[in-house]
């Protein structure tokens, strides 16, 4: 069993006590359609090493391979599995305070990635793409005050910089879009469209109540100047265009 504490230290300054395998899957399973989904956004914003999202990860792998099994077939096609991967890796978001807790959350859903394509399709990944998944995730998974919207330095003290998520969709066979707006404004504006208001009210007693990134991103934001960077490529090539 993983030790749920580092040290008195990070427990009295950091508040870093790790939640436990089985409470995880309980809470998961509050939401579980959710986890279940390849593309559902999750974001969580004291992520420490990845608890969570790595248990996430897992079940959207689970529905990746089944999407990429064709009709009649009973294997995934390796192709339609690693593009069903990367949307489910472009679907998880965290943030944290403290440097080395990200970096290891990073590398551990890497590992988690990377291994579950070489079981599903028994060879590795294409190096382009192994970089393209280390991309979205140096993105997705920021060093930040989640309650300032801030970026943190090497001291976890906040910077002027605000935190920036990159939103990612499959547009076309092979290519992905990448949007980024700041989070402080994402979370400020009420960019739910009434259809997801409406999903969001009737589902309180399944349990749909994370913080949901996947409804503030379902609308487009009112002032086009939220958007602050924004282009299309080939998913393998990501990596290739801006930071
Ligand atoms: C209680 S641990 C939880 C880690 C993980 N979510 C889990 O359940 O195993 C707390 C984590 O929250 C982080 N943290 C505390 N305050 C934070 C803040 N304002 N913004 C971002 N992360 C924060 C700490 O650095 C630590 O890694």
């Amino acid at each position: 069993m993983k030790q749920q504490v580092k040290s008195k230290e990070r427990v009295a300054y950091h508040g870093e006590v790790f939640t436990a395998e089985r409470e995880i899957n309980a809470m998961l399973d509050l939401v579980k359609q959710e986890t279940e989904r390849v593309d559902s956004r999750f974001l969580e914003p004291a992520c420490g090493d990845g608890n969570f999202l790595s248990e996430i990860l897992r079940r959207k792998l689970e529905a990746a391979k089944k999407r990429a099994i064709p009709p009649r077939k009973k294997r995934p096609l390796p192709l339609e599995y690693e593009k069903q991967a990367v949307i489910a890796i472009a679907s998880i978001y965290g943030v944290d305070l403290m440097m080395d807790n990200v970096l290891a959350c990073r590398e551990r859903l890497f590992e988690i990635w990377d291994k579950e394509y070489q079981t599903i399709c028994k060879k590795e990944v294409n190096e382009e793409c192994r970089e393209a998944v280390r991309f979205i995730l140096n993105r997705n998974i920021v060093c930040g005050n989640a309650l300032s919207l801030k970026e943190v330095d090497e001291n976890g003290n906040d910077t002027e910089e605000p935190i920036v998520f990159s939103e990612w969709s499959f547009v076309m066979e092979n290519k992905i879009q990448r949007k980024d707006y700041r989070f402080d404004k994402l979370l400020a504006g009420d960019y739910r469209p009434k259809a997801a208001k409406r999903k969001k009210k009737k589902s309180i007693e399944g349990g749909y109540q994370q913080m949901d990134l996947y409804s503030m991103w379902e609308a487009k934001p009112s002032d086009e100047g939220e958007l602050l960077t924004s282009y299309v490529t080939d998913y393998r090539r990501v990596q290739e265009h801006g930071e």
